[in-house]
């Protein structure tokens, strides 16, 4: 795997950015295992964004087996909206939401998003529609697939240093 050192992208300043070219599903795997370092030092938010068949599921089912062994299957909530996983280490719960079909801002409240940020780990595919919600802290993950099918995943986060 490519692993660019990290570079300024003016578009999403003051944040860092950090560019990883991802070939295969390891790859994939191994940049969601390195979210597991955001969490062990307090980041609690995850926005994924790309298009449909991006790899927000599949990132986000990494993630969730790295942080729970246990986890087996993880699919995209499109219809729920969110799903629930228990743990493992001690760590709060992780919501897993979708916001695709997320009709309007109010639904965020009837979901319990909001309580949600200050008491448990949360990752959002399609976060658009409720960004200004989104805690200032949260770590943005930008999927884009190359013309060879590869995929390209930035990362801006506050600080870098964890990973
Ligand atoms: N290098 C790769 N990275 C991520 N996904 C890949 C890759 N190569 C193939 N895929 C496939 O692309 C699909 C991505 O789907 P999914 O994760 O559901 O996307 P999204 O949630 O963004 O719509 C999966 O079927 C996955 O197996
Ligand atoms: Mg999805």
């Amino acid at each position: 795997m490519e692993n660019h050192s990290p570079t300024i992208d003016s578009s999403h300043e003051p944040s860092p950015l950090l560019n990883f070219v991802c070939a295969t599903l390891a790859d994939i795997k191994e940049v969601a295992g390195r979210m597991v370092n955001f969490v062990a030092a307090g980041q609690r938010c995850f926005a994924l964004y790309g298009d449909v068949g991006a790899g927000k599921t599949t990132f986000t089912k990494y993630f969730i087996q790295h942080l729970n062994p246990d986890t087996v299957d993880v699919t995209s909530p499109t219809f729920s909206l969110v799903q629930i996983y228990k743990m493992s280490n001690g760590l709060p719960d992780l919501w897993h939401a979708d916001c695709y079909r997320l009709k309007s801002q109010n639904e965020i409240e009837e979901l319990g998003l909001e309580d949600a940020f200050s008491s448990s780990i949360v990752i959002i595919e399609w976060p658009n529609i409720i960004e200004k919600f989104l805690p200032r802290n949260t770590v943005k993950i930008y999927i884009t697939t190359r013309p060879d099918n590869t995929r390209n995943i930035k990362i801006a986060a506050p600080a870098m240093e964890f990973l």
